[in-house]
Protein backbone atom coordinates (compact mmCIF):
# COMPACT_ATOMS: atom_id res chain seq x y z
CA UNK A 1 0.00 0.00 0.00
CA UNK A 2 1.43 3.41 -0.80
CA UNK A 3 1.38 6.16 1.75
CA UNK A 4 -1.29 7.95 -0.35
CA UNK A 5 -3.52 4.84 -0.07
CA UNK A 6 -2.60 4.56 3.59
CA UNK A 7 -3.87 8.46 4.45
CA UNK A 8 -7.10 7.77 2.33
CA UNK A 9 -7.73 4.58 4.30
CA UNK A 10 -7.07 6.26 7.67
CA UNK A 11 -9.16 9.18 6.89
CA UNK A 12 -12.44 6.82 6.26
CA UNK A 13 -11.67 4.78 9.02
CA UNK A 14 -11.64 8.11 11.58
CA UNK A 15 -14.76 9.31 9.81
CA UNK A 16 -16.63 6.61 10.63
CA UNK A 17 -15.71 6.18 13.66
CA UNK A 18 -16.17 10.02 14.78
CA UNK A 19 -19.01 11.00 12.54
CA UNK A 20 -21.98 12.10 15.29
CA UNK A 21 -20.40 13.00 18.01
CA UNK A 22 -22.03 15.90 19.45
CA UNK A 23 -18.89 17.99 21.64
CA UNK A 24 -17.58 19.66 18.58
CA UNK A 25 -14.83 16.58 18.29
CA UNK A 26 -16.41 15.40 15.89
CA UNK A 27 -15.10 14.42 12.62
CA UNK A 28 -14.76 18.19 10.51
CA UNK A 29 -12.79 18.65 13.78
CA UNK A 30 -9.87 16.15 12.60
CA UNK A 31 -10.95 17.08 8.62
CA UNK A 32 -9.54 20.98 9.63
CA UNK A 33 -6.67 19.82 11.82
CA UNK A 34 -5.73 17.77 8.84
CA UNK A 35 -6.07 20.54 6.17
CA UNK A 36 -3.62 22.88 8.48
CA UNK A 37 -1.20 20.39 9.56
CA UNK A 38 -0.73 20.14 5.83
CA UNK A 39 -0.01 24.11 5.67
CA UNK A 40 1.95 24.10 8.34
CA UNK A 41 3.82 20.77 7.31
CA UNK A 42 5.05 22.21 4.35
CA UNK A 43 6.24 25.31 5.46
CA UNK A 44 8.31 24.06 8.43
CA UNK A 45 9.66 20.72 6.38
CA UNK A 46 8.02 18.26 8.43
CA UNK A 47 7.34 14.59 7.23
CA UNK A 48 3.80 15.25 5.96
CA UNK A 49 2.95 11.52 5.77
CA UNK A 50 4.11 11.58 9.94
CA UNK A 51 2.57 14.64 10.23
CA UNK A 52 -1.09 13.22 8.44
CA UNK A 53 -1.09 10.52 10.33
CA UNK A 54 -0.69 12.13 13.39
CA UNK A 55 -3.56 14.77 12.89
CA UNK A 56 -6.01 12.05 11.27
CA UNK A 57 -5.67 9.50 15.01
CA UNK A 58 -4.92 12.37 17.40
CA UNK A 59 -8.45 12.41 18.70
CA UNK A 60 -9.58 8.78 18.20
CA UNK A 61 -10.13 7.76 21.95
CA UNK A 62 -10.20 11.33 23.26
CA UNK A 63 -9.07 10.54 26.86
CA UNK A 64 -12.05 12.94 28.18
CA UNK A 65 -14.24 9.65 26.91
CA UNK A 66 -12.61 6.72 28.21
CA UNK A 67 -12.23 7.22 32.18
CA UNK A 68 -8.59 8.97 32.23
CA UNK A 69 -6.57 6.53 30.19
CA UNK A 70 -4.45 8.62 28.28
CA UNK A 71 -2.36 6.31 26.36
CA UNK A 72 -5.73 4.52 25.24
CA UNK A 73 -5.45 6.87 21.55
CA UNK A 74 -1.84 5.52 21.33
CA UNK A 75 -3.03 1.76 21.30
CA UNK A 76 -5.75 2.04 18.95
CA UNK A 77 -3.63 4.08 16.37
CA UNK A 78 -0.80 1.29 16.46
CA UNK A 79 -3.22 -1.16 15.93
CA UNK A 80 -4.73 0.79 13.27
CA UNK A 81 -1.47 1.40 11.49
CA UNK A 82 -0.19 -2.30 12.45
CA UNK A 83 -3.11 -3.64 10.51
CA UNK A 84 -2.52 -1.76 7.31
CA UNK A 85 1.63 -2.55 7.29
CA UNK A 86 2.97 0.93 8.22
CA UNK A 87 6.56 0.58 8.97
CA UNK A 88 7.39 0.83 12.93
CA UNK A 89 9.41 4.05 12.80
CA UNK A 90 6.64 5.64 11.29
CA UNK A 91 3.88 4.12 13.78
CA UNK A 92 6.46 5.19 16.69
CA UNK A 93 6.07 8.28 15.55
CA UNK A 94 2.53 8.67 15.20
CA UNK A 95 1.69 6.97 18.44
CA UNK A 96 4.01 9.79 19.78
CA UNK A 97 1.70 12.57 18.61
CA UNK A 98 -1.36 10.73 19.98
CA UNK A 99 -0.45 10.55 23.13
CA UNK A 100 1.28 13.80 24.05
CA UNK A 101 -1.19 16.31 21.65
CA UNK A 102 -3.60 17.15 24.04
CA UNK A 103 -4.68 20.21 25.71
CA UNK A 104 -5.61 19.39 29.22
CA UNK A 105 -6.12 22.76 30.90
CA UNK A 106 -2.17 23.03 32.00
CA UNK A 107 -1.49 25.95 30.72
CA UNK A 108 -0.11 24.46 27.82
CA UNK A 109 3.21 23.22 29.78
CA UNK A 110 3.19 20.06 28.26
CA UNK A 111 5.76 19.96 25.90
CA UNK A 112 5.68 17.49 22.59
CA UNK A 113 9.51 16.13 21.37
CA UNK A 114 9.01 15.76 17.62
CA UNK A 115 8.67 18.19 14.85
CA UNK A 116 5.76 16.28 13.17
CA UNK A 117 4.54 16.67 16.97
CA UNK A 118 4.82 20.32 17.20
CA UNK A 119 3.34 21.02 13.62
CA UNK A 120 -0.01 18.49 14.79
CA UNK A 121 -0.30 20.72 17.90
CA UNK A 122 -0.29 23.51 16.66
CA UNK A 123 -3.15 22.68 13.92
CA UNK A 124 -5.22 21.27 16.66
CA UNK A 125 -4.76 24.29 19.15
CA UNK A 126 -5.75 26.90 15.61
CA UNK A 127 -9.03 24.91 15.86
CA UNK A 128 -9.68 26.07 19.09
CA UNK A 129 -9.49 29.89 17.74
CA UNK A 130 -10.41 31.78 15.09
CA UNK A 131 -14.38 31.84 13.78
CA UNK A 132 -14.28 28.12 13.95
CA UNK A 133 -12.90 28.75 17.99
CA UNK A 134 -15.78 30.96 18.30
CA UNK A 135 -18.69 28.39 17.17
CA UNK A 136 -16.90 25.54 18.97
CA UNK A 137 -16.97 27.63 21.76
CA UNK A 138 -20.43 28.26 22.14
CA UNK A 139 -21.24 24.53 21.09
CA UNK A 140 -19.64 23.61 23.53
CA UNK A 141 -20.78 26.06 26.62
CA UNK A 142 -24.63 24.83 25.18
CA UNK A 143 -23.83 21.19 25.15
CA UNK A 144 -22.42 21.99 29.26
CA UNK A 145 -25.33 23.88 29.88
CA UNK A 146 -23.21 27.19 30.37
CA UNK A 147 -24.14 30.16 29.76
CA UNK A 148 -23.57 32.40 27.24
CA UNK A 149 -22.58 35.56 29.45
CA UNK A 150 -23.18 36.45 32.86
CA UNK A 151 -20.96 39.51 34.42
CA UNK A 152 -21.46 38.12 37.79
CA UNK A 153 -18.59 35.09 37.00
CA UNK A 154 -15.31 35.97 36.53
CA UNK A 155 -12.57 34.32 34.18
CA UNK A 156 -10.69 32.52 36.68
CA UNK A 157 -7.47 32.10 35.09
CA UNK A 158 -4.97 29.20 36.22
CA UNK A 159 -7.72 26.11 36.84
CA UNK A 160 -6.14 22.83 37.11
CA UNK A 161 -7.09 19.82 35.55
CA UNK A 162 -9.74 18.79 37.15
CA UNK A 163 -11.01 22.34 37.73
CA UNK A 164 -11.15 22.65 34.19
CA UNK A 165 -13.07 19.47 33.36
CA UNK A 166 -15.52 20.22 35.91
CA UNK A 167 -16.00 24.67 35.17
CA UNK A 168 -19.93 25.59 34.31
CA UNK A 169 -18.39 29.28 33.81
CA UNK A 170 -19.98 30.82 30.96
CA UNK A 171 -19.19 30.56 27.60
CA UNK A 172 -17.52 34.09 26.90
CA UNK A 173 -15.14 34.07 29.88
CA UNK A 174 -13.66 30.65 27.95
CA UNK A 175 -11.70 33.01 25.62
CA UNK A 176 -9.99 34.78 28.83
CA UNK A 177 -9.56 31.39 30.46
CA UNK A 178 -7.59 29.70 27.38
CA UNK A 179 -8.44 30.94 23.67
CA UNK A 180 -6.80 34.30 23.93
CA UNK A 181 -3.88 32.81 25.59
CA UNK A 182 -3.65 30.08 22.56
CA UNK A 183 -1.41 32.72 20.32
CA UNK A 184 1.29 32.02 22.68
CA UNK A 185 1.56 28.31 23.04
CA UNK A 186 2.31 28.02 19.21
CA UNK A 187 5.21 25.84 18.71
CA UNK A 188 6.10 26.60 14.95
CA UNK A 189 6.59 30.26 13.54
CA UNK A 190 3.98 29.38 10.62
CA UNK A 191 1.69 27.92 13.72
CA UNK A 192 1.91 31.65 15.10
CA UNK A 193 1.42 33.63 11.98
CA UNK A 194 -1.43 31.66 11.66
CA UNK A 195 -2.73 31.98 15.31
CA UNK A 196 -1.78 36.09 14.82
CA UNK A 197 -4.70 36.06 12.26
CA UNK A 198 -7.70 34.49 14.03
CA UNK A 199 -6.46 36.16 17.39
CA UNK A 200 -7.25 39.53 15.67
CA UNK A 201 -10.67 37.92 14.61
CA UNK A 202 -11.43 36.86 18.43
CA UNK A 203 -10.58 40.27 19.73
CA UNK A 204 -12.58 42.15 17.28
CA UNK A 205 -15.48 40.22 17.99
CA UNK A 206 -15.55 40.44 21.68
CA UNK A 207 -15.20 43.87 21.06
CA UNK A 208 -18.71 44.14 18.95
CA UNK A 209 -20.11 41.44 21.64
CA UNK A 210 -19.38 43.85 24.83
CA UNK A 211 -20.65 46.99 22.22
CA UNK A 212 -23.58 45.08 21.87
CA UNK A 213 -24.06 44.20 25.90
CA UNK A 214 -23.99 47.87 26.60
CA UNK A 215 -26.46 48.72 23.58
CA UNK A 216 -23.49 51.11 22.11
CA UNK A 217 -23.83 49.85 18.35
NI1 LIG B 1 -8.30 17.71 18.51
Amino acid sequence: MDKQEIINKTAEHVRAKMEGEGSGHDWWHIYRVWQTAKTIAAEEEADTFIVELGALLHDIADYKFHNGDEEIGGKVSREWLESLKVDEETIEAVVHIVNNISFKGDGGKTKIASLEGKVTQDADRLDCIGAIGIARCFTYGGFKGNAIYDPELQPKLDMSKEEYKKSSSPSINHFYEKLLLVKDLMNTDTGRRLAEGRHEYMQKFLDQFFAEVEGKI
